[in-house]
């Protein structure tokens, strides 16, 4: 499996879930992977599982809302790549899977928490990474959206807000930097993870609910689902798809 040889991608919040599931399946796949976590031991576990496995792998402890340390990951992340090919922006921040705030209760603190680690995060390794994404004949940025910011969710407004304006990002800098030969996508994930489960565990009902409305019966995989869609999103087979909203979620969501 040799299809991203060559190539460097940075995935953020890599140490557990599909950032792990993904930094896995790009390495696999022969790229080399920086896996960037805000906790440092979960990224470090992560690459000594996949070192073992003879992969090329480098961990970085990294908030991504802190712009300054965002600066140093990518730095370090070309100093010992050489370049960077895949910006993988996953990490996210926030209740994720805990039972979250009304709207009415919705605190700016809570809010803000969702977009520092959410669009703003985003934002800072977009723009920390653009010097070497340009120069890359292969670059592509995949972001992280929800089917909670596409269809809305009850109690998961600041979620949902939040992964809406990482649409935004995702269809304005498409177009902004299609003449650089950047593709930017955004991706809407239904995959088993910590937070998955965490959401499933506290609202089982409508957790239920939600896997009897998937055509497809199930919940994804990590690796399988959503690890290799990354790997054919990010390769060449796909170099004329910038702008597009992906829904990765067996027919949850159907945009039309
Ligand atoms: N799983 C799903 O079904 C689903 C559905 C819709 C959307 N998504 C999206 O898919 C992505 C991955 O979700 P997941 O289910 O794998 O989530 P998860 O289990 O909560 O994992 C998220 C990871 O992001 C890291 N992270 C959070 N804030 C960070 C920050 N400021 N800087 C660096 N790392 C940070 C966390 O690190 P720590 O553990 O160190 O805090 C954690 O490792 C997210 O963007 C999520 O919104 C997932």
């Amino acid at each position: 499996m040799t299809r991203l040889q060559g190539r460097v991608a940075i995935v953020t919040g890599a140490g557990q879930g599909l950032g792990k599931a993904i930094s896995a399946a790009l390495a696999d796949e022969g790229a080399s992977v920086a896996l960037l976590g805000r906790t440092k031991q979960k990224v470090d576990d992560v690459a000594a599982e996949l070192a073992g496995k003879g992969r090329d792998v480098m961990a970085i402890g990294c908030d991504v809302a802190d712009r300054a340390a965002v600066d140093k990951a990518v730095a370090e992340t070309s100093a010992r790549f050489g370049r960077i090919d895949i910006l993988i922006n996953n990490a996210q921040g926030g209740a994720l899977g805990t039972t979250s705030t009304a709207t009415v209760d919705l605190s700016d603190e809570e809010a803000l928490e969702y977009f520092r680690t959410g669009p703003l995060g985003s934002l800072h390794l977009m723009q920390a990474a653009f010097p070497s994404l340009r120069e890359s004949p292969h670059a592509v940025v995949i972001n992280f959206g929800s089917a909670v910011g596409v269809r809305g969710a009850p109690r998961m407004a600041g979620y949902s807000m939040a992964k809406e304006a990482l649409g935004g990002l995702t269809k304005s800098t498409a177009i902004e930097w299609g003449k650089y030969g950047i593709r930017v996508n955004l991706v809407c994930p239904a995959a088993w993870s910590p937070a998955a489960e965490t959401f499933r565990d506290e609202n089982p009902a409508r957790f239920e609910q939600i896997v009897r409305g998937i055509p497809l019966r199930r919940y994804g995989d990590p690796y399988d689902d959503i690890g290799r869609a990354i790997v054919g999103l990010v390769s060449d087979d796909l170099r004329f798809l910038t702008g597009a909203t992906l829904m990765l979620d067996g027919g949850q969501i159907i945009l039309r």
